[in-house]
């Protein structure tokens, strides 16, 4: 089914409830850029609930009834992002108690325990009062809980139900002082109620107590939502249900996990362009898109929000030149995206986000320069539909929330830059370059209907998904792994035995030893006659059934092994032992691309290529004017042009 796309984003009219002008005059501006959706209520609990058990729905009701009548859809947000200051003071629980010990004061925002039940209790009423209301009006369409999930909180409740979490997970405490090797520094847990969460105060020391209570905080929130979600079921809606998730560099939230639980994916992009190099921000952007589209291949996607200008959080406030606005929002149409949402339709007078950018701001006129901007992009997506379909893909790359935990959190090998999520996007990035499609997979992904899966810096390597990636390669599969591969266990326990543990076999290669290089450092790969740098580690192999396809070409361990290839089943294995910089990953790549027959469907690396339903998106968002062929036709873009072709 063929549906307009979504235009529009957070609308918060509870502002401006003195300026009824405002509000009236709003409604005019919005349709005149073909804004068709906003979303309601996000943030709104104090005019909603002014004080304890005093309700005021009115406004609400009225702004959802004008925007019916002007045939605007609403996305209804409930409150619990951040909370009014009457609770805050009155209930001492709802406030978390940081990682130093301390209790934080009312204010700020993202800031509740999700284990209150007080907090719980207040957001249940307020919740079931919306779903009431909505239950009233056409026009609302999804529902969208709080805000950008994500503070911890170490709080006496959290604590016990950490303790509670862990005994269903390890059973007893003497499995699980095995498991998190606390005989070491002689930190054997006598019961699971000596267990406190990691706090700087506290026990640092052990990494499986870290990535226990990141898993922990992930379960917190998706209870917490599958409980705002209940309190609305309750009332009786058919609506479907999302929550913002954000940039995975920024936070430790498994979207993988919390997609089980959405009904439509919805994600907030704020990439610093004009402040880094456009171009590598495009990439990056790309890889997000990719990554939340991903965590569930069956559901819808969406932009849930973006700026229409500037942000006024990231270090400097940078304005998007003409064009840039309209080339970002249709970047996440070419990844699948259902709507492209502003954070904010009006920007707020005061506080925190005054200076954010909006596609109203203080002066309200149409007439400037972002709200044009915006308004010329309603006009391009009113001519593009969207269906849910699958983004074709054949080539995969492996991303891990768990491996995240592990690897940073780990001592060694590396301490200094061992930025998981920069590594993944670096592969990423050569990649996307060579004008392909992208699906991001994980611990639990099936494999099959991929050509190439790649694997950067896997350091966790469980049975169960060495078991996937033997079927996948025995079944003709190709993988590629760089290291360090198969170091330890989910509770970051060495394999014995030899690294890679499981993938020994199918990689057909040992590691026995990891020589980290610093930051001035580089190192040299000797692949088929060419020189190639790499950085950050490099690993020292032992061939088992695996033959050699490069080598290092500097310190003690010139010439041993950098890059093996193994045969298994009908399948290869490669594995890379140190972080290739582009011009070598390029090398290696193209070499891999031709074997097996993945074609690219562009020519030019400095150009961005994506396709969705049968569109073929290209963009430049480079300086320069660049020349592509599709298909064999040559194209020329200018800077910040792009083109759909068919
Ligand atoms: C987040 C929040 C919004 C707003 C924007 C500003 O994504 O969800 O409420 O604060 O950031 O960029
Ligand atoms: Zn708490």
């Amino acid at each position: 089914m063929k549906n307009k796309i979504l235009y529009g984003g957070d609308y918060n009219p509870e502002q401006w409830l003195d300026y009824p002008e405002i509000l009236e005059r709003d409604i005019e501006l919005l349709k005149e850029a073909k804004i068709n959706t906003v979303t309601l209520g996000m943030f709104s609990w104090s005019t909603l609930e002014p004080k304890e058990g005093v309700f005021n729905f009115q406004w609400l009701e009225k702004v959802i009834k004008t925007l019916e009548e002007n045939e605007v859809n609403v996305i209804l947000g409930t409150p619990s992002g951040a909370k009014p200051t009457w609770l805050g003071n009155r209930y001492e629980e709802v406030r978390v108690v940081r990682k130093d010990g301390v209790r934080e004061l009312q204010g700020n925002r993202h800031n509740f325990c999700t284990n209150s039940k007080i907090y719980r209790e207040k957001i249940s009423i307020i919740n079931e009062k919306l779903a009431q209301l909505a239950l009233k009006y056409k026009n609302i369409i999804l529902w969208h809980i709080s805000n950008e999930f994500g503070a911890d909180c170490h709080c006496q409740l959290c604590q016990e139900k950490f303790r509670v979490w862990l005994k269903e997970k390890y059973e007893t405490i003497e499995n699980l002082n095995k498991m998190w090797w606390t005989t070491f520094w002689s930190h054997t847990y006598g019961s699971f109620d000596e267990i406190n969460t990691p706090m700087t105060i506290g026990e640092m020391s052990i990494t499986a107590l870290d990535i226990n209570y990141r898993q922990f905080m992930v379960k917190n929130y998706i209870d917490y939502f599958n409980f705002e979600k209940s309190c609305i079921e309750k009332v009786g809606t058919n609506l479907p249900f999302t929550t913002n998730y954000h940039g995975v560099g920024n936070t430790d939230m498994n979207y993988r996990e919390f997609s089980k639980y959405v009904d439509i994916i919805s994600y907030d992009s704020y990439p610093e362009w004009m402040i880094k190099n456009n171009l590598d921000v495009a990439f990056e952007t790309s890889f997000n898109f990719d990554l939340m589209r991903s965590t569930d291949l069956k559901k819808p996607f969406m932009l849930m929000e973006s700026s229409p200008s500037s942000t006024n959080w990231q270090r400097y406030s940078k304005l998007k030149p003409n064009n840039l606005l309209e080339m970002a929002s249709l970047q996440s149409v070419a990844h699948s995206s259902l709507s492209v949402l502003y954070f904010q339709i009006r920007q707020s007078r005061g506080s925190a986000e005054k200076f954010h950018g909006a596609v109203i701001d203080h002066s309200g006129k149409s007439t400037h320069r972002v709200y044009n901007e915006a308004k010329k992009l309603g006009e391009t997506l009113d001519k593009l539909d969207y269906e849910l379909k699958k983004v074709k893909a054949k080539v995969a790359i492996y991303y891990s929330w768990l491996n995240k935990y592990a690897l940073e959190r780990s001592q060694g090998p590396r301490n200094e830059g061992m930025d998981y999520y920069e590594n993944v996007l670096q592969i990423y990035r050569v990649l996307k370059s060579m004008g392909i499609n992208i699906d991001i997979v994980f611990e639990d992904s099936k494999l099959d209907q991929y050509t190439l899966v790649v694997m950067p810096m896997m350091y966790v390597v469980e049975k169960e998904l060495a078991d996937e990636i033997k079927k996948f390669v025995s079944g003709g599969g190709t993988i590629v792994t760089t290291g360090p591969i198969g170091y330890v266990n989910s509770d970051d326990l060495c394999h014995l035995g030899g690294f890679p543990g499981y993938l020994k076999e199918v990689l057909g290669i040992e590691v026995d030893e990891i020589d980290a290089l610093t930051n001035s450092e580089t190192g040299e790969v000797c692949y088929k006659g060419e020189v190639y740098t790499s950085k950050y580690f490099n690993e020292m192999i032992t061939l088992g059934k695996a033959k050699s396809l490069g080598t290092y070409n500097k310190f003690f361990y010139k010439n041993q092994v950098a890059i093996s290839e193994n045969s298994y089943g009908t399948g290869k294995a490669y594995h890379v032992g140190t972080l290739l910089e582009k011009k070598g990953l390029y090398a290696l790549f193209g070499d891999i691309f031709k074997e097996l027959s993945i074609e690219c469907a562009i020519d030019n690396r400095n150009l961005i290529y994506s396709s969705y339903l049968d569109r073929h998106y290209v963009f430049n968002f480079g300086e320069k004017s660049e020349v592509f062929k599709f298909k064999g036709v040559e194209y020329k873009l200018k800077s910040l042009e792009y083109i759909i072709l068919d």
